[in-house]
Order: C-alpha cells, then structure tokens, then sequence
C-alpha cells in the first residue's frame, strides 16, 4: 500500500471515500450523495483489449478517487493498487478528465467500479459497469470417426466464450443441412448418404464464429449398380464393366460360370475404388458366355452377373 500524503489529501476526503465505498456493499449513502442506478454506464471491452472507464472532475479544485467493488484502485492521483496495469488518463480542457485506463482487461476484472468526485458543493459518486467479453473457442471436439451404416452416432464439440457461445452443426454437403444447435450431434441409424464433414460453430456477438470440422466416414457393404456387356463378333476385343458402391473400397473379382479368371493369354482386369472393366482381346469361341463380377470389402460382399453374346456381322 502506499502511504496518503497528508499535503493532498485531508483525512475528512478520505473519509468520504471509504463512506462512498461502504455504500456499495449497503444502501446507505453519505450525506449528500445520491447515485442513479438507473444511469450507470457500461462499458464493454474485449478480453486483452485496454479499457476506458472515462470520469471528468466539474471543476480544478475537486478530488477523485477510483474504487473497484472494496478496494480503492487510485485515490488524486495515487496509486493504492499494486496491479500495474492500471493508470490515471488526465487532460486539462473545460472539464478535467480524471479516466481509469485498464490494460489487458480479463474476465476478473468485469464488474462494477467507482469514480468518487470529492468537491465541496456537489460531492457524487459515477458508477460504471465494465463488460469483459471473451471470444468463442472450441476447446474440445470430437475426433474423426468410422462407423458402420446404421450405428448410433454422437458428435460433441465444447467452446468457451463470453457471453457463453452458442453452438450449431452443419453438415457440409452441397444442401448444407443444419441440424438442432447444441454441443451435442447425435444421429441414430447413421446411413451412407450422412457421411462427410460436419462443421462446429460456436458465436457469440463478441467476433465472427470459431468453427471446427469432424470427418464422419461410414463403412457399408458393396452393391454392384452396373453390369454391363456388348455383344462382340469373333476376334474383336470384349468389355465387360462393373461398378459398385462400397466403404471402404471393395476388391473385384472375375468369374466365368464357376471359373475365376486371372489375367493374361488375351485378358485384363483393371480395377479401380469403385470399377472393374474386363478386356477380352480377340474374342474366341469358347469365351462367350456367363460372366460374373464379385465386390468385396470387410463388410460383405456382392455379386452380379452378364451374358457375353456373340455378334454376327452380315
Ligand atoms: C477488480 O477487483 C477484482 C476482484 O477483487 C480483481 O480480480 C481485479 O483484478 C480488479 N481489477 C482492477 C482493474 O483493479
Ligand atoms: C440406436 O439408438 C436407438 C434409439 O435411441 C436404439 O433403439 C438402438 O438400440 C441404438 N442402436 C445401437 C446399435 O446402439
Ligand atoms: C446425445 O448423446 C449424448 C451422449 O451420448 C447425450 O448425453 C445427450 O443427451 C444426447 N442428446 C440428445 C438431444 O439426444
Ligand atoms: C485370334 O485368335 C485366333 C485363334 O486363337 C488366332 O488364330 C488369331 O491369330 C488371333 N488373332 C490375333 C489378332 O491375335
Ligand atoms: C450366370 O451365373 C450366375 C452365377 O453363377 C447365375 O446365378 C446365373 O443364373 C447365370 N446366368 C445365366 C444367364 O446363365
Ligand atoms: C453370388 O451371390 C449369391 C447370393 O446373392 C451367392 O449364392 C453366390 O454364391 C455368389 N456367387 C459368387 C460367384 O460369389
């Protein structure tokens, strides 16, 4: 603490002060003093930002003093507070500005504070309310996930933020479907077409939103959705096309009737994610027939099957 000194203050200024002060923790008020509630200024400031409290003395020869909740901060231009992040901002114009500048501004030092004008006439207290407000920030999300077609799915995403942001989930598809805010997302019965990125935003009206992504990937059985084969002549080339649908990617294989087919003497098997093609290089007789094409992947598997017909040419 640092010691008043007797030439600028008078015990009686003194006294008023720490009357001022008891009248914040109860309702009464020294004698002549009067506080509108109903005016008190708020003041917001963002977390780490300097704040203002501004504070004008009426005239040269009144005193002030600036309280925060039970502690005085300044008294003329004292320093009581040890924090040094506080400091007097002064100007002599028409009216001497007695403001309290608080650099750094957390969320400790939200709350009320008191600029007391000691002057002979017209002795009053002006209250100020300082608003710290934080941005949002997702702390805590969950991690990307794999399940299976039908599994119950709950997505959590937590933030911080003041005011308390408000948390929403979008599904980032080309309809970006929104679904109820909240931390939590929970989708039961998941199915392929939910698959994706799935955004967290949590807002407050502080800055713009702080926004995470989750990768939800669902794993499901193939499905072959297209089996294709021409009709093709005698010693010309064949193709044979099977596409399927499968998370993770399946693995193709080639049957002709019970026989597997491997590649080579005229045959080739490109197999791509999602497709198999199936070369026949001069087609003999004993090629035509009955082909079938097998996806598998750790879930299943499926199977679809195409004629190769022969083409005459009259
Ligand atoms: C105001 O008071 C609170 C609680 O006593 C304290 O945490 C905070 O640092 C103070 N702020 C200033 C600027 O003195
Ligand atoms: C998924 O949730 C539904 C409804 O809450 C429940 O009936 C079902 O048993 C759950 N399924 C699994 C695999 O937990
Ligand atoms: C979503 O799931 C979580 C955890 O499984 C649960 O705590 C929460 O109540 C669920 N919310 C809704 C809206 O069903
Ligand atoms: C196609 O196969 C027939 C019979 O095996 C053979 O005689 C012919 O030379 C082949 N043609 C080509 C272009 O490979
Ligand atoms: C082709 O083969 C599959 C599997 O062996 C069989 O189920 C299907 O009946 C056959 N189709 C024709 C036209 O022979
Ligand atoms: C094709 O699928 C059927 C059942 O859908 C199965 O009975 C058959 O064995 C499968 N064929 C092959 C070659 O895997």
């Amino acid at each position: 603490m640092i010691a008043l000194s007797d030439a600028c203050f008078s015990g009686q200024w003194l006294s008023a002060i720490l009357l001022s002060l008891g009248c914040l923790l109860s309702p009464c008020l020294p004698a002549g003093q009067t506080v509108d509630y109903s005016s008190v200024e708020s003041v917001v400031s963002r977390q780490g930002d300097t704040a203002l409290l501004r504070c004008y003395l009426l005239d040269g020869i009144s005193k002030g003093a600036w309280l925060n909740r039970s502690s005085i901060i300044f008294a003329g231009n004292d320093q009581w507070s040890t924090d040094p992040r506080v400091s007097i901002v002064s100007s002599v114009g028409d009216k001497h500005e007695y403001s309290l500048q608080i650099q750094k501004v957390d969320v400790s030092d939200d709350g009320q504070y008191t600029c007391s004008i000691q002057s002979e006439r017209n002795p009053r207290p002006k209250l100020l309310n300082l608003i710290v407000k934080v941005p949002p920030k997702i702390h805590d999300i969950s991690s990307d996930i794999t399940v299976n077609e039908g599994s119950n799915v709950s997505l959590v995403c937590m933030a911080s933020g003041k005011p308390e942001p408000a948390i929403s989930w979008r599904h980032i598809t080309p309809l970006a479907r929104k679904y109820d805010s909240g931390e939590y997302l929970n989708i039961t019965g998941i199915t392929r077409d939910q698959a994706g990125d799935y955004e967290c935003s949590a807002l407050n009206d502080i800055a713009s939103p702080d926004t995470k992504t989750v990768k939800v990937t669902v794993n499901f059985a193939p499905s072959i959705h297209e089996m294709k084969s021409h009709g093709v002549s005698l010693g010309r080339t064949a193709l044979l096309r099977c596409e399927a649908a499968a998370v993770p990617s399946p693995t193709f294989e080639w049957f002709k009737g019970e026989k597997r087919i491997i590649k080579g003497q005229g045959i080739d098997i490109k197999s791509l994610s999602s497709r198999s093609v199936l070369t026949v290089t001069n087609m003999t007789e004993d090629r035509y027939g009955n082909y079938t094409c097998v996806a598998t992947n750790k879930l299943g598997t499926a199977n679809a099957s195409v004629p190769l017909i022969r083409k005459y040419r009259y």
